[in-house]
């Protein structure tokens, strides 16, 4: 059975939503789910914008098919080839052997290399081009690398659509809901989508802030974004462009701390929740606390997005850092994080190293503040170093006490 939304008068929402789905790009866990949206405009000319992912492609060529009710499909616009929206490309040119897909030349070249029969159907297009399908006039904006580096968006200048690609996308399935206004977006999806964006396009900073500029100029005539994942947006989208600003500029949202704890046998984890305890003591609520070795570290990555300052607690393990908190780090810098202010906890029963290798670790990235403040653990917390927790508590309050 079909199963589409009416996004405007002649446009329809043709995507559907995968459930079973464990690992996003088999590597973040997806506990709602996930949505492939894909887009089909009724005007003069029939425009199908982007396709889906395998696993949902029977309903998603259902939709298609229910929708045009025997018309030829004229247009495939193709914003982004990664397969999780390219891979029913080829499925399109069987069932509608005229299609013209309109896309940009290095998705053309992707295509080919995934291994799709694109010849005779291509249209290249390239930033400012304009195409016409009757009513609806559409103009295609590059956007390098946001988040593969062939992708693009599609601006309806007749409606004021903009097709966003992953740019604005979420994890998490619609189930219906298609709208931001049909859901609780700030207290149900901004987590997901903040770990969406931080985990998948995190590193591109510089480009998402590149889209956003171009985006600007045209700003007053967006009505409506659609992406590729997650709800369309047709009203608030400053709160979202706002949340896109912050992240692509690797500004924190909130004035904050995550203490990030790797411990064995709990006396680690007993000085971090010390902490917590005494900065809610000093009036500093917003901290969150999270175990390195449970916690997955795509959740590890977007509350360091969020939060102004991390702490970071760690035994030492074989005269390291304890691994599971190591590639917490290391994806941290694979991502390019910036600007966010840390404090160390150390632990270390004969030789303590973990201190002074997260340390080195942290200054080695880009615009990372390390408190000189630290507190240093032989095994466990005792009345030796129980001072230590309230100079480093004092630190930490200091530091947002500064201008950022
Ligand atoms: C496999 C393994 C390797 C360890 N390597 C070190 C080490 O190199 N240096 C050190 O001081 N302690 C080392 N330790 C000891 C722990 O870091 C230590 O017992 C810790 O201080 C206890 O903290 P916790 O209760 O939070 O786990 C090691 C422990 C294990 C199990
Ligand atoms: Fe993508
Ligand atoms: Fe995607």
């Amino acid at each position: 059975m079909y199963c589409v939304r009416k996004v405007t008068d002649d446009l329809y929402w043709v995507g559907g939503n995968d459930h079973r789905l464990a690992l996003f790009e088999n590597i973040h866990p997806i506990p709602r789910g996930v949505s492939y949206n894909a887009y089909l405009l009724l005007d003069e000319k029939t425009v199908l914008f982007d396709t889906v992912d395998w696993s949902i492609g029977r309903q998603f060529i259902e939709n298609v098919e229910t929708l045009l009710a025997g018309r030829p499909l004229d247009y495939l616009v193709v914003n982004h080839m990664e397969p999780d929206h390219g891979a029913s490309i080829e499925e399109i040119i069987l069932r509608y052997p005229e299609v013209k897909i309109i896309s940009t030349e290095k998705a053309f070249l992707f295509m080919r290399q995934f291994g799709f029969t694109v010849d005779g159907h291509i249209e290249q297009v390239a930033e400012g081009d304009t195409r016409c399908f009757g009513k609806h006039t559409v103009t295609f904006i590059a956007a390098p690398m946001v988040h593969w580096p062939e992708a693009m968006v599609t601006f309806d200048t007749t409606n004021g659509v903009l097709f966003s690609a992953d740019a604005f996308g979420s994890f998490g399935a619609l189930d219906g809901k298609l709208f931001n206004d049909e859901v609780n977006f700030d207290r149900d999806w901004i987590d997901d989508a903040r770990r969406y964006y931080t985990n998948i396009v995190g590193k591109y900073g510089p480009h998402v802030q590149s889209l956003l500029k171009k985006a600007g100029g045209i700003l007053d005539q967006i009505k409506m974004i659609c992406p590729l994942h997650g709800p369309v947006w047709r009203s608030g989208l400053g709160y979202f462009l706002d949340k896109y600003d912050k992240w692509s500029r690797y500004e924190p949202e909130e004035q904050g701390v995550m203490i990030a704890y790797a411990s064995m046998y709990g006396n680690t984890e007993a000085a971090a929740a010390l902490l917590a305890s005494k900065l809610c003591e000093r009036g500093m609520t917003n901290v969150v606390m999270y175990d390195v070795s449970s916690t997955h570290v795509s959740q590890l990555i977007s509350e360091t997005f969020r939060l102004s300052h991390v702490v970071l607690a760690s035994v030492t393990y074989n005269l390291g850092i304890y691994p599971p908190m190591h590639s917490y780090l290391m994806d941290m810098k694979a991502l390019n994080l910036q600007k966010r202010t840390f404090a160390i906890i150390e632990n270390g029963s004969w030789a303590c190293r973990s201190g002074a290798l997260m340390r080195e670790f942290v200054e080695g990235m880009r615009d990372m503040e390390v408190l000189d403040e630290k507190v240093s653990l032989a095994s466990a917390m005792n009345e030796n170093n129980a001072p230590d927790m309230d100079t480093l508590v004092d630190g930490i309050l200091e530091s947002m006490r500064k201008p950022q």
